[in-house]
């Protein structure tokens, strides 16, 4: 536990530090990362309907590492409908711009509530940032609320509403590794199981790290720093800044890494440097999934295995794993998804979706 604590602790700082830069080069960047989040929001959109219109549910959403409030901004704006509010301009343009965030009646009906909660202020400022900018703050939208705290000690659900708790994009990989993914596993079910409620982690499969996660490693290293197996380290420290010149797609067999190096004063350092694999390091993320920085960042991706013994292991009652190619090939292939189903409440559209 106290190793769990240690790491609780340095993820955190490491979260609060690249909280900006996460937000700019991946919740809003990396192409593929992007795509695999608009199958989740699609995936979601549907269960939620499902449930408020074919189980007569009301619901709280709870989003565990909300991070800067993706689903919060997601499901306030489609809850409201800016017609109604032509004086929100922002609100209103921001609809235009994204027709995936137009208003759902289905969702204005049975959605109470989205609660999010992360470690990181950092994060959770940037989240309350956008909702203002947004105007969402001014709409009167449904309770978008956030809390500071441990994945690992939700609260068991006791209200009216039937709670869906959802850790997303590969959140639980970044949990402080397999302890923290036990951990998340408890907390979610505790939160959700007397109730009848619903927990659902969305994470890539360790099987995909030579083919997805490597390039999304490197093509980010300015977030969390330059991944351990790419060489030479000779700016590898926090003094320095990497900004890659472009994103590296899912199977890319480029072999190099061009990118620039900054100063912390913004100095340009050197221009078009080139990283390369060290085969050997390269070799060993493939087998043990564990991702590392030469400044200390940490993530680790699970097997389907992994995942299935810890469903079996930590949940009860009726549960689901599926890859998510099964659903969405061109968007989802690297990724899978666990259900917790205490309510036995989406057996039907699991079953059209052939996910039984
Ligand atoms: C991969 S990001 C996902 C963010 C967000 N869900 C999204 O979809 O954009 C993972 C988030 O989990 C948070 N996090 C990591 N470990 C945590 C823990 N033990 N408790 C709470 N939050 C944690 C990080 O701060 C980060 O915001």
């Amino acid at each position: 536990m106290n190793d769990l604590k240690e790491k609780y602790k340095k993820d955190n700082l490491a979260w609060d530090d690249c909280a900006e830069t996460y937000e700019r080069q991946i919740v809003s960047g990396h192409p593929d990362i992007n795509a695999f989040e608009k199958f989740e929001e699609d995936f979601l959109d549907r269960l939620l309907i499902y449930l408020i219109e074919k189980q007569n549910r009301h619901i709280k959403l709870m989003d565990i590492g909300c991070g800067s409030g993706r689903l919060h901004l997601r499901y306030g704006t489609k809850t409201i409908n800016s017609s109604k509010k032509p004086q929100l301009t922002a609100l209103t343009n921001m609809k235009r711009i994204h027709p995936e965030l137009a208003y759902d009646p289905s969702l204005e009906k049975g959605l109470s509530e989205v609660w999010g909660i992360d470690f990181s202020s950092r994060m959770l400022n940037l989240a309350k940032k956008k909702i203002k900018s947004t105007q969402l703050s001014e709409a009167k939208t449904i309770p978008l609320i956030f809390k500071q705290g441990s994945a690992f000690e939700l609260e068991e659900q006791s209200g009216n509403s039937l709670p869906v708790a959802v850790s997303l994009v590969n959140s639980i990989s970044t949990m402080q590794g397999p302890m923290g993914a036990i951990e998340l596993f408890k907390s979610m079910r505790r939160s959700v199981e007397t109730s009848g409620g619903i927990a659902i982690i969305s994470n890539y499969q360790k099987e995909y790290i030579e083919s997805y996660g490597l390039g999304q490693y490197e093509s980010t290293l300015d977030v969390s720093g330059q991944p351990w197996w790419i060489v030479p380290d000779t700016y590898a420290s926090s003094r320095f800044r990497h900004k890659p010149k472009h994103y590296i797609r899912a199977y890319s067999k480029d072999p190099k890494l061009l990118v620039d190096i900054y100063d912390r004063k913004n100095n340009l350092i050197k221009k078009d440097y080139i990283l390369r694999r060290n085969p050997k390091r390269t070799a060993k993320v493939i087998e043990t999934g564990h991702i590392r920085t030469h400044t200390d960042y940490e993530s680790q991706w699970y097997s389907f295995k992994e995942m299935d013994d810890w469903i079996k292991t930590h949940w009860s009652g009726k549960t689901y794993h599926f890859k998510t190619k099964c659903l969405d090939k061109l968007r989802a292939e690297p990724a899978q998804i666990s259900v917790l189903d205490s309510g036995n409440l989406l057996k039907d559209l699991f079953k059209r979706w052939q996910l039984n």
